[in-house]
C-alpha cells in the first residue's frame, strides 16, 4: 500500500494507473476509520481495479474551531486498517500541501444547503464542496463512495457532480450500525459508554417513525411523538427532526404521492453532535 502526501505525486500515480486502463474507486474520508468507512472501501474494492482512500481533516468544512481541534486523528490506526484490506493508495496531504493558498472559490449549493445541516453548520457544505471537487479532480476516479448516514452531503455531492459534469459516478453506501442501532461515526469515540447507550434513542425513534408509516399512520403525528420522546430524554438534545423529499430536500408533512422520503435528525449527546436518518422507498 502506497502512502502519498503530495498532490503532484498522486496525479502522477493516477496517470500511471489510467495508462494501464484500470478502473479507479475512491473513498474520501477524514480518518478515524470505523466499520462504516470500511464498508465504503469494501464496496470500492469489489467494483474497481484500484482503490484510493484519502485521509484529510478538511478545515474548510468546520464552522467551529473546537470541533476541528477535537476531531479524532488516529493516522497509524487508520493505516493498519487500510493495509489489512489491501487498499492500493492512501492520499493524506497536509493542510498547507492541499491548500497552498486559501481557495477564493466556494461551492454554493443554493436551496439544497439552506436547511438541515446547512442551517446549523453555516459554511459547512461550501467547504465540503471545495474539498470534494479538489479531490475528485486530483483522483479523477470512475466511482466515488459516500456513506448515506450523511444523507444531505450525499445528495449535494451527487448534484455537484451532475451539475458540473464530473466524470465520476457517486455511490451511496448504507449506514453501518452498532448492534444497538447507533449509526457508526468517528464522533462516537468521544462518547462514554453511557453516552453510546443514551445515543441509541436517535435511531430508535426513527425506526418507530418508519414502522408507523408502514402502518399508515400520519407522518405529522409520528414526528410529533418522536419530538416529544426526544424532549423527554435527559441525555439527548434535539437540534432538528425533519421529513424531507430526497429529490430536493424540501420539508414535507404529507408523503402521499411521493416515491421516497427521508427523515433526518441531529442533536447532541454529552456535547457531541450526532446525525442520523431513515430513508424510505414508498413505491
Ligand atoms: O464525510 C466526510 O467524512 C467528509 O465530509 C468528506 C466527504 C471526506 C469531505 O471532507
Amino acid at each position: 500500500m502506497r502512502i502519498i502526501s503530495a498532490p503532484s505525486e498522486l496525479v502522477e500515480t493516477i496517470s500511471f494507473f489510467k495508462k494501464n486502463t484500470r478502473t479507479i474507486g475512491f473513498v474520501p474520508t477524514m480518518g478515524a476509520l470505523h466499520k462504516g468507512h470500511l464498508a465504503l472501501v469494501s464496496a470500492s474494492m469489489a467494483q474497481n481495479d484500484i482503490t484510493i482512500v484519502s485521509i484529510f481533516v478538511n478545515p474548510l468544512q468546520f464552522n467551529n474551531a473546537t470541533d476541528l481541534e477535537q476531531y479524532p486523528r488516529v493516522f497509524e490506526d487508520d493505516i493498519k486498517k487500510l493495509e489489512k484490506l489491501s487498499v492500493d493508495v492512501v492520499f493524506s496531504p497536509t493542510v498547507d500541501g492541499f491548500y497552498p493558498i486559501k481557495p477564493a472559490v466556494s461551492i454554493n449549493f443554493g436551496d439544497l444547503s439552506k436547511r438541515l445541516e446547512g442551517e446549523f453548520r453555516k459554511g459547512h457544505f461550501e467547504g465540503v464542496g471545495v474539498v470534494v471537487s479538489k479531490l475528485l479532480h486530483l483522483v479523477s476516479p470512475d466511482r466515488a463512495y459516500f456513506g448515506l448516514k450523511d444523507f444531505q452531503q450525499f445528495i449535494l455531492i451527487r448534484t455537484l457532480c451532475e451539475d458540473l459534469n464530473f466524470q465520476t459516478q457517486i455511490i451511496g453506501v448504507e449506514t453501518v450500525r452498532e448492534e444497538s442501532g447507533l449509526a457508526m461515526s468517528s464522533r462516537n469515540r468521544r462518547l462514554t459508554k453511557k453516552g453510546q447507550e443514551d445515543a441509541t434513542i436517535i435511531f430508535r425513534e426513527l425506526k418507530c417513525i418508519g414502522e408507523g408509516l408502514e402502518n399508515g399512520e400520519s407522518l405529522d403525528m409520528l414526528l410529533e411523538v418522536a419530538k416529544k420522546n426526544y424532549a423527554d430524554s435527559d441525555s439527548f438534545q434535539l437540534e432538528y427532526l425533519e421529513a424531507v423529499d430526497p429529490s430536493n430536500l424540501k420539508p414535507i408533512d404529507d408523503y402521499l404521492g411521493l416515491d421516497e422520503l427521508a427523515v433526518c435528525v441531529a442533536g447532541y449527546v454529552e456535547g457531541v453532535r450526532l446525525i442520523d436518518n431513515l430513508y424510505l422507498r414508498l413505491k
